[in-house]
């Protein structure tokens, strides 16, 4: 109820604000406040308000995708008018496809054709296009070019190398007097960003993505199970004990306060980690991340965000207008140069400024062009819950609670229920 009356509210707004004669609107907007992005998301939307005579609301959300997605459905369960335009992770599609406007309606097929096509096939359901590309995001390995230089040691290209260097370094620094430094964080919290991580790990070992393509249960096997056991061997050695409970930003706080020799994130931390007020600032390079073995290959997530228009808004036109302006190229490279969000724009990737700002935007193009998609297609509304089983699964295996072998055999079962014997 308490939603309902806030709406209400909302509309009273609306109707007050017409400007001149022509109706302006307030539109609401949720936006991530995961390092810069709530500065960068009010900013664009003021600049929006300000072209455009309309009003902006912004509604900060939970840091944690999982706790996001929970946030969002209550209020669109409760169709509600709350919030007009929703940031929306690039696994949700297919959840939330009942809840939004179709963008095709209002944004023409020229703008959404400068986007990347696989993002524009994700953010496409029967049809109907939910959201759109906002920016795009990789796992990446972020490590300290000096601590590296010192040791003599080169940016690891296998999980064995990294696990090594990074205890060298982290014993080296602790007996230098730096009792707080450690080898490597990362995010391994029970929520959404481990089934990044984890999945990385797996898919790196040539285990897999969980659930393949065709909807095949593929988890359960042994390279997915060494992954694992490997990132549990890290726990209390070379990752400290509280990863177990790290998001993207207490990972961050580690490394930019100069305790980490390496970090696994997402690009948005190379503009913070570079800032004036940052402790390693320039101290920091990126690559990708590394191999499972030999044989293995270097694999980082798909992630990223996008912009939709909730069915149940009072101004889906202007929302829309909202949505477009916010994707837009212009406003894709402020962001690109001032945050280090990827661009979801395949020109903006041959931006010189952008370039200047970013350089492994392209050095690194190909892993991010190249990254591999959680199942969030092939599960469509049961992707939170089969994510769910994995991070939890995985988070078993890096506390001890469980040994991988048989924690992925229970894994899969609890997936084959859930897939309903194959079907998702
Ligand atoms: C980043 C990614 C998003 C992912 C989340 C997990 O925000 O862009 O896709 O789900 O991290 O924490």
């Amino acid at each position: 109820m308490g939603v309902v009356w806030k709406g209400m509210a909302a509309l009273a707004v609306t109707v007050a604000a017409s400007i001149g004669g022509a109706q302006a609107a307030t539109i609401s907007i949720s936006c991530g406040a995961v390092g810069q992005e709530l500065q960068l998301c009010t900013d664009g939307a003021n600049a929006w308000a300000k072209a455009t005579g309309n009003e902006i609301k912004i509604v900060s959300t939970p840091n944690s995708a999982t706790e996001r997605l929970a946030l969002y459905q209550q209020i669109l369960a409760a169709g509600s008018a709350d919030i007009d335009v929703y940031q929306i992770d690039v696994i949700w599609p297919g959840t939330l496809a009942n809840h939004m406007i179709d963008l095709s309606e209002y944004i023409d097929e020229e703008t959404v054709g400068q986007h990347f096509k696989a993002i524009i096939d994700n953010n496409t359901v029967d049809d109907k296009l939910v959201a759109m590309p906002w920016y795009t995001d990789g796992g990446v390995l972020y490590y300290r070019k000096d601590l590296l230089e010192k040791y003599n040691k080169q940016p690891p290209t296998t999980w064995q190398e990294l696990t090594d260097t990074a205890k060298e370094i982290q014993d080296g620094e602790r007996a230098a007097g730096n009792d707080k430094m450690w080898g490597f964080v990362f995010q391994a919290k029970a929520y959404e960003g481990l089934t990044c991580d984890a999945l990385e790990w797996v898919d790196s070992f040539g285990g897999g993505t969980i659930v393949d393509a065709d909807g095949k249960i593929t988890i359960n096997n042994e390279k997915a199970a060494a992954a694992l056991t490997m990132a549990r061997g890290w726990i209390g050695t070379i990752a400290p004990e509280g990863v177990l409970n790290y998001t993207e930003e207490e990972s961050r706080g580690v490394f930019q306060s100069g305790n980490a020799v390496f970090m696994r994130n997402w690009p948005y931390a190379w503009a913070l980690g570079n800032a004036p007020d940052s402790t390693i600032s320039g101290k920091i390079g990126v690559s990708a991340l590394p191999k499972g073995g030999a044989d293995g290959k270097p694999t980082g997530v798909l992630g990223g965000w996008q912009l939709a228009v909730s069915s149940y808004s009072e101004n889906p036109e202007i929302a829309a207008d909202l949505v477009k302006y916010l994707t837009s190229a212009e406003e894709q490279k402020r962001r690109a140069i001032q945050g280090s969000y990827n661009p979801t724009i395949e020109a903006l990737y041959k931006d010189q400024e952008v370039l200047t700002a970013v350089p492994f935007f392209g050095s690194l193009y190909e892993t991010f062009v190249n990254a591999v998609a959680r199942p969030s297609k092939v599960t469509a509304t049961k992707y939170n819950q089969a994510s769910s089983e994995f991070f939890n699964a995985a988070h078993d295996v890096l506390s001890g609670k469980a040994e991988a072998p048989a924690r992925l055999a229970e894994l899969e079962s609890k997936l084959d229920r859930l897939s309903r014997g194959g079907r998702w």
